[in-house]
């Protein structure tokens, strides 16, 4: 008779998710006693399948959510009738989430109810603010509540979790899996398929928080523009997210800089390509903010804070806010002073070591096979 195997299932809902989802994915099926299953809820649409694509995972259930600006409300409501029929016949003995989108929060809120041991991948970070980032701090502290393995990144994470009151024991600091994705595809050859002038600096520049939309994110914009017109000689890349709140005001506003390029999002691995040679990085974006450090790329976080404090911390990234003074000195500063610019260019990774997945992985077996 053969043994019957562990059914996982692994969710991945937006681009980040498939990102840090894809190294645990991958090292899951090396594992004789687990049968991995992957949902995709697809709250991105193309965001996710390139990444996807790109891991060869090709999801066994697909739930098609995106809907065209779709409001919170409505994409938590969609999500929780559909997974409600998934976990009903897919009958997992586990399913793995990772982050802290509307997915996650749906999905450890419908385990729940389903009584399915649920492990939440990125766990514990937190700005103890809900209001910001928006609605992400509320989705992490609503997921924590309901997962039974929280896979930490780092200490700071887990003491946060054991600051609410999470059983030390349902803890564990793996590090962040971004990195383990990192370095799978920073070691590759890839072709960059936007025109980048050789010669000249490169700022590499995302934008995508909800709470930054309407004037902050005029006010970036501006900001952007004043930086550009100031510094003829540097070239601006803008890879502009699909959310209509940010690429209807970002073309209005930018289009016309000369030394400003506007493109759709980049796929996962160009863009990892287009980190390594930018000079410096501005972005509100979490993922990005993990990965800059570790290729010694300094960061300007547009927001007045975060859940990863670690890098700046160590000096790496600095918050400078959706405020147009901060955005322009800092940047200017970093133009123009070689030494504040090496101080932020040291390549550290305090987010990982590239081992995260089979941690996660180890805990899983220990309690299964
Ligand atoms: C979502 C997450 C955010 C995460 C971000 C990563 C929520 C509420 N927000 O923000 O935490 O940091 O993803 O990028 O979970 N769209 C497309 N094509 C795509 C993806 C999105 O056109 O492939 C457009 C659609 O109009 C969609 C809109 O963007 O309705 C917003 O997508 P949504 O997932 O709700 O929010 P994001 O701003 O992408
Ligand atoms: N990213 C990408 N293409 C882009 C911009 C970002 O592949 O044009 C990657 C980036 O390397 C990081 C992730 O997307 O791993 C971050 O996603 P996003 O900024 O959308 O979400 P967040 O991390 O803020 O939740």
């Amino acid at each position: 008779m053969v043994d019957k195997k562990t059914r996982i299932l692994c969710v991945v809902g937006t681009r980040p998710e498939a990102i840090k989802m894809a190294p645990v994915i991958l090292a899951l099926r090396n594992e004789p006693w687990a049968e991995v299953r992957v949902l995709a809820t697809a709250q991105h649409r193309h965001l996710l399948d390139q990444v996807l694509n790109f891991f060869d995972i090709k999801p066994d259930i697909d739930l098609d959510i995106m809907r065209p600006n779709q409001a919170l409300t409505t994409l938590t409501a969609r999500l929780l009738l559909k997974l409600d029929d998934v976990l009903t016949t897919e009958k997992p003995d586990a399913v793995l989430t990772q982050g802290d989108t509307t997915t996650v929060m749906s999905v450890a809120m419908a385990c729940f109810y389903h009584g399915i041991l649920c492990g939440h991948v990125e766990a514990g970070l937190r700005t103890w603010d809900m209001q910001n980032p928006f609605p992400e701090e509320a989705n992490r502290v609503i997921t924590g509540r309901f997962a039974r393995w929280h896979f930490a990144p780092t200490k700071g994470s887990r003491d946060n979790l054991l600051q609410e009151g999470i059983p030390e024991q349902d803890i564990i600091v793996t590090g962040n899996t971004v990195i383990d994705a990192l370095l799978m595809t920073a070691a590759q050859d890839i072709e960059i398929d936007v025109n980048l002038n050789p010669g000249q600096r490169l700022i590499l520049v995302t934008s995508h928080r909800r709470e930054n939309f309407g004037e902050p994110f005029r006010v970036i914009c501006q900001a952007l523009k004043s930086l550009a017109e100031h510094n003829p000689a540097v070239q601006f890349l803008y890879p502009v997210h699909p959310n209509p709140n940010v690429k209807d005001v970002a073309h209005e506003m930018l289009a016309e800089c000369p030394n400003i390029q506007l493109c759709d999002p980049l796929d996962y691995a160009p863009f990892i390509a287009v980190m390594k040679r930018a000079y410096l990085i501005i972005s509100d974006s979490g993922g990005v903010q993990e990965e800059a450090p570790a290729l010694g790329k300094p960061v300007l976080v547009l927001r007045d804070e975060t859940e990863r404090p670690e890098a700046v911390d160590e000096g790496v990234v600095k918050l400078v806010g959706p405020n147009y003074e901060r955005i322009v000195q800092e940047t200017q500063r970093l133009l123009d002073d070689d030494v504040a610019y090496q101080a932020m260019a040291r390549g550290i990774s305090p987010y990982g070591d590239g081992h995260a997945a089979k941690r996660i992985v180890d805990v899983l077996k220990a309690h299964f096979a």
